[in-house]
């Protein structure tokens, strides 16, 4: 049973002074925050991620910037979701296939994650991942 990816939406603090935005695990994310990653830099060309994982759940939020995650469900069920405001997130959740694309210049997209990076618990070929999924 593969969860969907969801929308996540954060209270903002604001006021005169500007904005604050906190996200608490278990909170206001499902899962406790093991690791946690920024993406600067990459382009509209750019396609990232195209790759699932196996234990990890993310949550991916563009603190500065747009990008747009679309992600793949076993069923060829496809969804894109745009990232574009500093208090809305994406829920990934595990055994997920994903790209991040559609970058703006100034886009820096802070990922959440619920485990330690393991390079082999990431499925990085869509057959395989299919393979495992089925
Ligand atoms: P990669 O997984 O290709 O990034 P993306 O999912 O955005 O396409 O990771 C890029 C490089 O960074 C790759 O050499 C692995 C390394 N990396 C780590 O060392 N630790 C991490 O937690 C992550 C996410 C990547």
């Amino acid at each position: 049973m593969i969860n969907e990816a969801k929308m996540l939406e954060f209270s903002e603090k604001g006021d005169d002074r500007g904005h604050l935005v906190v996200v608490e695990a278990i909170k206001d994310i499902p899962f406790e925050i093991k690791r946690v990653f920024y993406i600067y830099g990459s382009d509209s060309e750019v396609i990232r991620g195209r790759h699932a994982n196996r234990k990890t759940e993310f949550v991916l939020i563009n603190v500065a910037g747009t990008s747009k995650v679309k992600v793949h469900y076993p069923n060829g069920n496809e969804c894109v979701f745009s990232l574009n405001k500093p208090h809305t997130g994406i829920y990934i959740p595990k055994m997920v296939w994903k790209d991040m694309y559609d970058f703006s210049k100034d886009s820096v997209l802070l990922v959440l994650a619920s485990e330690y990076y393991d390079p082999s618990e990431y499925i990085r070929d869509y057959d395989e991942y299919l393979k495992e999924i089925m």
